[in-house]
């Protein structure tokens, strides 16, 4: 199957670290279309930064980076912020730990949702509102009219993280980055959100990049997932195969790390 995303020696670094220490240092994977991903490692490896690089979210003064990210076959390293802006409100839907943050207090669901739209679109505010519900409905957000004239403090956490997969699915994206989505949630709700994006996953062929630490999460979602160590891909491999035979003692480690009590939640 076709790539929808290729990363090749992907190298990231800050211009406040030390001269060797590369936050992303030569990473390399592929996603098919329709494929998810884990992305698995222990806090400070890379995996936002890597993240962020293919999100384009990454301070453009403040780091270097080399290497190549392919989207739906469109260089992201080389193009100009404005056709960056273009192919990403296209092709990318971004997911992040902490909805409240990524929010504004003080605006209404709805906008918020459609805010994508009325950047990269030229439909009207109606039109915009029809996507807007749809999102929400696809998201499986009880009672979107209601929801759409609500503000984020009104909202639970669980509801705040379906509104923020709203949001990112609204241009039907082929590719969801999802950094850490369930880390701040209640655990049932966790659960909840997973089966969302896996529902997603199959339902509109949405590949998913699904960054967690949580190797027993990635399980079961993921067919396939790279750790990264200290920068660097250690193992990318079917997920059966690292849990069975992990080649790596970090991985082992990382499979011993997760506390019983999750490993029967998932
Ligand atoms: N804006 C920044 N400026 C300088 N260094 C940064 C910046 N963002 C990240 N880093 C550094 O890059 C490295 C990788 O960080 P990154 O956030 O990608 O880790 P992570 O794998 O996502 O960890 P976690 O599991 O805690 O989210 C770390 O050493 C971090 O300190
Ligand atoms: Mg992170």
């Amino acid at each position: 199957m076709a790539d929808i995303l290729k990363v090749e020696n992907l190298k990231v670094h800050f211009h406040d670290a030390a001269p060797d220490r590369f936050a992303v240092n030569g990473v390399s994977f592929n996603i098919s279309e329709g494929e998810i991903l884990g992305l698995v490692g222990e806090s400070g490896s890379g995996k936002s930064v890597t993240a962020m690089s293919i999100s384009g979210l990454l301070p453009r003064g403040k780091a270097d980076v080399s290497g190549s990210i392919t989207l739906d076959g469109s260089e992201i390293l080389q193009c100009s912020e404005a056709e960056l802006l273009d192919i990403l409100g296209e092709e990318l839907g971004i997911v992040f730990q902490e909805p409240m943050t990524s929010m504004n207090p003080v605006m209404r669901i709805g906008p918020q949702i459609e805010e994508c739209l009325r950047v990269h679109t030229k439909m009207s505010k109606a039109q915009r509102k029809e996507f807007a519900l749809e999102a929400m409905a696809m998201a499986e957000l009880d009672e979107p009219e209601k929801i759409y004239n609500k503000y984020p403090h009104e909202l639970s956490g669980g509801m705040l993280q379906r509104v923020m997969i709203a949001a990112a699915i609204i241009s039907r994206p082929k590719l969801l980055l999802a950094d850490e989505p369930t880390t701040a949630l209640d655990v049932t709700i966790q659960a909840e959100i997973l089966q969302l994006l896996q529902r997603l996953n199959k339902q509109y062929n949405m590949a998913i990049l699904l960054i967690s630490h949580n190797l027993h999460v990635v399980r079961k979602l993921c067919k396939r997932v790279a750790v990264m160590q200290r920068g660097k891909i250690i193992e990318d491999r079917p997920v059966e195969e690292i849990f069975n035979d992990p080649r790596h003692e970090y991985t082992q480690k990382l499979i011993a790390a997760i506390p019983t009590r999750d490993k029967k939640l998932y």
